[in-house]
C-alpha cells in the first residue's frame, strides 16, 4: 500500500494498535519516528521504549505482557546499527518479509524514487487482515499517494538496480578514505570491516548501501566542515542523485531531547552523508577540500 510520506505509512502501522498496547523500536531510529512516538501517540495511550535491537537479550529484556510491536529500523539512520532480521535498505539490498517480518516500511521519498523530487512511503505485508485493516486507514486517514508522485516514483524505480549499485560502490570507496582521514574520529558504515555487524551485513544485505555517518569530534569541526562542502548539497532526505550531507543532531534528530541524543549515539560532531551517484573521485575531493 501506497501513502503520501514515509511518516504517514508509520502512522498507519501504529494505528494497528490500541490504547494500553506497549511498543518496542530500535534504539537510534530517524528522529521522525521518535517525535510520532513519543510526542504524539503516547497522548492516546500508546507507550514506546527504543531500545538496541541489535541484541537479542536487549529486546528480550524489555518485553511486557502489553507489547505488541518490534519495530526495528535496520541500518538505522545515522548510525548504520544493523539487526538480525533473521531478524535501511530498499528491496534491492534486504528483503525483511523474507525473514519473516510481518510489515515491512519504505519511505519511498528515499532511494526508492531516488531523485530527490517527491514523497511517498510504502507498507508490504503477506497478513491478508492487517492488509484490510491498512487499507481502510488509508482511505479513513486519507494519507495518500498523489497520482503525480506516484508517477515519478514509478519512474524512479525502473533504475532503482543500477543506482543502488553505483551507491554501494562509491559509498563504500568514500567510507574507505574516511577511515584514513586523522580528524575524523569513528565512521559509521556497514561495508566496513570495523562495523561491530559488518558479518550480519554481509549476510544480509545484497550491497551495504549509500549511507555513511562519521564524527567530526565536536559542533564546531562539523559546522566548520559542513560550511567548506560545495558538490555535497548540505540538506535533510537521502537517496537522491546527488549526494546530500546532513547534520543529524540538528536537522533529522533535532526534535529528540539531547540527552537521548547522546544515548543514541547521534553526538554533535556527527555528520551522515548519501552518497550520489557523482564519481566518487568528485566526492572525495569535495570532502578532503572541506575537511582542510
Ligand atoms: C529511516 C527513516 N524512516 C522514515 C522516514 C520518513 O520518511 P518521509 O520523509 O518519506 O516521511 C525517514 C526520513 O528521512 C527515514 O530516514
Amino acid at each position: 500500500m501506497a501513502f503520501g510520506s514515509g511518516m504517514a505509512a508509520i502512522d498507519s502501522i501504529f494505528r494497528l494498535l490500541k490504547p494500553g498496547d506497549h511498543v518496542l523500536v530500535s534504539d537510534s531510529v530517524y528522529g521522525g519516528t521518535y517525535r510520532i512516538g513519543k510526542m504524539v501517540l503516547e497522548n492516546f495511550g500508546l507507550t514506546f521504549d527504543f531500545i538496541d535491537t541489535t541484541r537479542l537479550r536487549a529486546i528480550r529484556a524489555a518485553m511486557r505482557k502489553n507489547t505488541r510491536m518490534l519495530f526495528i529500523e535496520t541500518p538505522t539512520n545515522p548510525t548504520m546499527a544493523i539487526t538480525d532480521l533473521k531478524t535501511f535498505a530498499t528491496p534491492y539490498i534486504q528483503r525483511p518479509i523474507d525473514y519473516g517480518i510481518d510489515i515491512v516500511v519504505h519511505s519511498l521519498t528515499k532511494f526508492l524514487n531516488g531523485h530527490s523530487d517527491m514523497l511517498g512511503g510504502m507498507v508490504v505485508t503477506n497478513d491478508a487482515a492487517v492488509a484490510e485493516r491498512l487499507r481502510f486507514f488509508q482511505k479513513a486517514v486519507g494519507a495518500i499517494l498523489g497520482p503525480f508522485d506516484a508517477w515519478l516514483c514509478l519512474r524512479g524505480v525502473k533504475t532503482l538496480a543500477v543506482r543502488m549499485e553505483r551507491h554501494g560502490r562509491s559509498a563504500l570507496e568514500v567510507a574507505t578514505w574516511l577511515t584514513k582521514q586523522p580528524k575524523i574520529k569513528n565512521v559509521y558504515y556497514p561495508g566496513l570491516p570495523r562495523h561491530p555487524q559488518y558479518s550480519l551485513a554481509k549476510r544480509q544485505m545484497k550491497n551495504f548501501g549509500g549511507m555513511i555517518s562519521f564524527d567530526l569530534g565536536s559542533l564546531d569541526a562539523a559546522k566548520r566542515f559542513l560550511n567548506r562542502v560545495s558538490l555535497c548539497a548540505l540538506a535533510e532526505s537521502l537517496g537522491g542523485v546527488e549526494s546530500l550531507i546532513s547534520h543529524p543532531a540538528t536537522m533529522t534528530h533535532a526534535s529528540i531531547p539531547s540527552a537521548e541524543r547522546q544515548k543514541m549515539g547521534v553526538t554533535e560532531g556527527l555528520v551522515r552523508i548519501s552518497v550520489g551517484l557523482e564519481d566518487s573521485e568528485d566526492i572525495i575531493a569535495d570532502l578532503q577540500r572541506a575537511l582542510g
